[in-house]
This record gives C-alpha cells, structure tokens and sequence, in this order.
C-alpha cells in the first residue's frame, strides 16, 4: 500500500449549495434503487442471524484477531460519519426550500444507511464478546476512545462526498470478502458475508449518485472529484492511534488497499457516458495513476 501527498483540504463547513447539486429526482430515482434492491425480507439482525454460541475466536490467527479488532473500530464510528450527512445536508430550515427538498430525498437513504451502519457495529463488537476476544464493558470503553474524537469530510463540492463513499464503500466490501475467504471462524465468516453484501449495496447506491451527477454537469464535476481521488484518506487514518501500523498489519492478512477500489470508480465514470470528453479522459488516467502498484 502506498501513500501520496495529501493536498490541502478546505476546511470550511457549510451546507452544499443548490445550483451544484443534482435534481431531487435524480436522488429519489437513485434512492428507489436502493430500497429495492434491499427489501425488508432480505434483512438481518444481530439477534438471530448468527449461532453466536459457536463463535470461537481461538481458531483465529492474532491477525485476524487483530483485524477484527481494527474493522469494529471504523465501524462503530458512525455517529461521526452519519453526522457529516446532517451538517452538508441539513434537513432544516438553513437551506432554501429547493435545498431542502434535495436533501429530504437524501435522507431516506442515510437514515437507512445509518441503521445498516449502527448494526454492523454491533455485530462485530457481538462477535468480540461471543468468540471470547472481549468482554462488553471493556469493549465498550475502548471504542469510546476512538469514537468520541471527531470525524468530518470537509468537501467543497456535493459530489464529492458520494465519490468518496463509493471508493470507500467498494474498499470496505473488498476487505470483507477477503478476509472472509481467510477465516476459519465459520460465524465470523457469516458476519462478513452479511457485511459485504451490506457494503456492496451501499457501494451500489453511491455509483448511482456519482453517475448522475457526471450526467447532469458533465466537465465541472471532473476537478471535484480528481480532489477526493487525490487526498483520499479511509475512514480514522487521520485520527485513530498507531493507524497506518495497524492497517499495514492488517493488510498482511487480507488485502486492504482503497485505490484497488478505484477501478471502479473508473467504470463508473465509462457506464455514465457515451463518449468522454477530453477532462474525462484526464479524470480517468488520473485516477488510474493513483493505483497502487504491486
Ligand atoms: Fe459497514
Ligand atoms: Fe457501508
């Protein structure tokens, strides 16, 4: 895994501005997706999708004991991440009614995202507790550490916030499924199955967002975007303690490289145009530029 330069970022939190972002039917088009492609039959609880009396943490490598430990971290900050939703798109009356219609659409989608989010937390952190790696109380403290320090995407641009998602959605569901196909703990194995499945829905929804908006604005969501590909950062990189040796370490026991997940953003930008235009074009070999070579 390696790490480019990371520009400036602009730090400036405001609500998204109107004329930068797609129309509401766009969004309620892609959220209609989203709810049928995940219907409430399909659904699954902490509570009875897993024999947790079987978790056995003892047939774990320390990696992948380690692992667990890193993925219930990033996970279970969601109140920081589901945040960010309610400050650039606030569902009140600081934005115009315009605005505010947008992002009413919008928040259908995160408030189910969250819900999603909020349990694959609390099954991870089950699993700790059933496998034997931790108990609750001390668990509980220890993600208190990370989850209390704040979390913020200071984006200037709508779009950016939905580019970053789908790469880190794709990463995440990636990592799952590797280390799923490592494991030899079968109910973790059905933990990250659910997991990934869940993260590939979500992926799903933010190409669909990111493809609108390069249908609906074309060049001008080309720099925005270029910004996201080149400061990207996963979730905590920036804030969790010992994180790059962490991930690295992780790394180790299953692949863990978020510009791997750029290839799909690639084929996002291709399925949402005929034919690319010139800034297109630069997009793409950009962003195919910032792979990480193995
Ligand atoms: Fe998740
Ligand atoms: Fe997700």
């Amino acid at each position: 895994m390696s790490e480019k330069s990371t520009p400036e970022r602009i730090v400036t939190p405001r609500p998204i501005a109107g004329a930068e972002l797609i129309p509401a039917g766009d969004v309620g088009a892609a959220v209609d997706g989203f709810f049928a492609a995940s219907p409430a039959a399909r659904g699954w609880d902490v509570e009875t999708a897993f024999d947790w009396a079987r978790a056995d943490a003892g047939r774990l490598t320390e990696g992948q004991r380690s692992a667990v430990q890193f993925i219930t971290y990033i996970e279970d900050h969601l109140p920081g991440y589901f945040d960010v939703y309610h400050r650039y798109f606030p569902v009140d009356d600081t934005v115009d009614a315009e605005t505010f219609v947008h992002n009413r659409e919008l928040y259908h989608f995160t408030v189910r995202w969250a819900a999603e989010e909020d349990t694959h937390a609390r099954a991870l952190a089950r699993y700790q507790e059933a496998a034997g790696m931790a108990d609750r109380a001390t668990l509980r403290t220890d993600l208190a550490v990370e989850g209390r320090k704040p979390f913020d995407l200071p984006y200037r641009h709508p779009v950016q916030f939905f580019a970053y998602a789908l790469v880190q959605e794709k990463a995440t569901q990636m990592y799952y499924q590797q280390l799923r196909d490592v494991v030899a703990d079968p109910v973790l194995g059905e933990v990250l199955t659910r997991l990934s499945r869940d993260e590939a829905r979500h992926f799903t929804f933010m190409a669909d967002v990111v493809s609108r908006y390069l249908r609906v604005h074309g060049d001008a969501v080309v720099e925005p975007i270029r910004e996201v590909i080149e400061g990207f950062r996963m979730p905590l990189a920036d804030t969790m303690r010992g994180y790059w040796r962490w991930a690295l370490r992780i790394a180790d026991v299953a692949e863990y490289d978020h510009t791997a997940a750029y290839a799909h953003l690639v084929k996002v930008v291709d399925r949402a145009v005929d034919v690319r235009s010139d800034k297109l074009d630069e997009l793409v070999r950009f962003i195919e530029g910032c792979r990480a070579l193995d």
